[in-house]
């Protein structure tokens, strides 16, 4: 039984050994593919994998094809939108995700982030501070939870807005919900962005919704870059001088972001929310347990393609 780690963005050294051990531990094989550069090195790995363990590798229906003896993908993260869910399935392969596992480490990167931008990103004038700053947190997931849970900390005043959280379970964290995306926008100085890209939130953050926030407004994304409209935020950020956006996904319009609004938008260079050896140790060990008991026992416990 051959388990494939398929990490263009490679995991920390220790985590790829704690993995081997999981993955030998279990009797199995470990084969590692990192920092591919061609799309055919990747097709080339899969052909023998019984089971693969992906970042943000895109996992397309070509992959799924060529991965003859595939049974299970797992993604170490939360976000599955790289993978074809449709073709796993038709497939029958298994997708899941190892949900929580780097939620700490992208909620400790937005507080960075923060902090960076309200004081001006460094650049030697006053900023301004975090405390008593109304956060809101755009989904209440397990980023949100430790986003909500250090930015107390801070002093900040949590609001949050998430369809599928239940209130009183954002209002026992000691964070207020708000009863739609538009009040969230509306009431916050700052908002951090932690909902998934699907087909319907993707472009769901455009001018009109921007438009809500106060003067002087912030935008941090660390989720995906699929759920802002770019064209609509050049477009914002030209009317409205105050407003800063920054980002942990570098937008298609990076260039042209970074020559029009040099002093209020950043974005890292590469998705670093996760990059910390304790994400990469969590959900990759994750990863290769969820592998095993699936393979041993059967348990899809976190399955998300039904
Ligand atoms: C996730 O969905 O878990 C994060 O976006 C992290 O992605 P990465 O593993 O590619 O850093």
């Amino acid at each position: 039984m051959k388990v494939l780690i398929a990490t263009d963005k490679p995991f920390a050294k220790v985590a790829v050994d704690g993995i081997r051990k999981e993955v030998e531990a279990a009797g199995f094989e470990l084969a590692l593919l990192e920092k591919y550069t061609e799309k055919q090195q990747l097709l080339d790995a899969v052909v023998d994998a019984d089971a693969i363990i992906i970042r943000s590798d895109i996992i397309d229906a070509e992959v799924i094809a060529a991965a003859k003896q595939l049974k299970i993908v797992v993604r170490a993260g939360a976000g599955y939108d790289n993978v074809d869910l449709d073709a796993a399935t038709a497939a029958g392969v298994c997708v899941m995700n190892t949900p929580g596992q780097n939620a700490n480490a992208v909620a400790e990167l937005v507080m960075g982030l923060l902090i960076f931008t309200v004081r001006n990103f460094y650049n030697g004038t006053s900023g301004t501070e975090l405390k008593g700053k109304k956060l809101g947190i755009h989904a209440y997931g397990n980023v949100g939870r430790n986003v909500a849970r250090i930015a107390k900390g801070f002093g900040m005043e949590l609001f949050a807005f998430d369809a599928y959280c239940r209130a009183e379970d954002i209002k026992a964290d000691g964070v207020q919900p708000l009863c739609s995306v538009e009040e969230l926008y509306a009431t916050c100085d700052i908002v951090s962005v932690h909902i998934p890209a699907t087909a319907e939130t993707k472009q769901s953050i455009n001018a009109a919704l921007l438009g809500k926030m106060p003067k002087g407004g912030v935008v941090v994304n660390t989720a995906r870059k699929e759920v802002i409209h770019e064209a609509e935020l050049v477009e914002f950020m030209t009317a409205n001088p105050t407003f800063k956006y920054v980002t942990d996904i570098v937008p298609g319009n990076d260039a042209e972001m970074k020559e029009k609004f040099a002093d209020r938008y950043f974005t890292t260079p590469k998705k670093m929310g996760a990059q910390t050896s304790e994400a990469n140790i969590n959900a990759g060990i994750a990863a290769a347990k969820q592998i095993a008991d699936f393979i041993k026992n059967g348990n899809d416990c976190f399955k998300v393609n039904r």
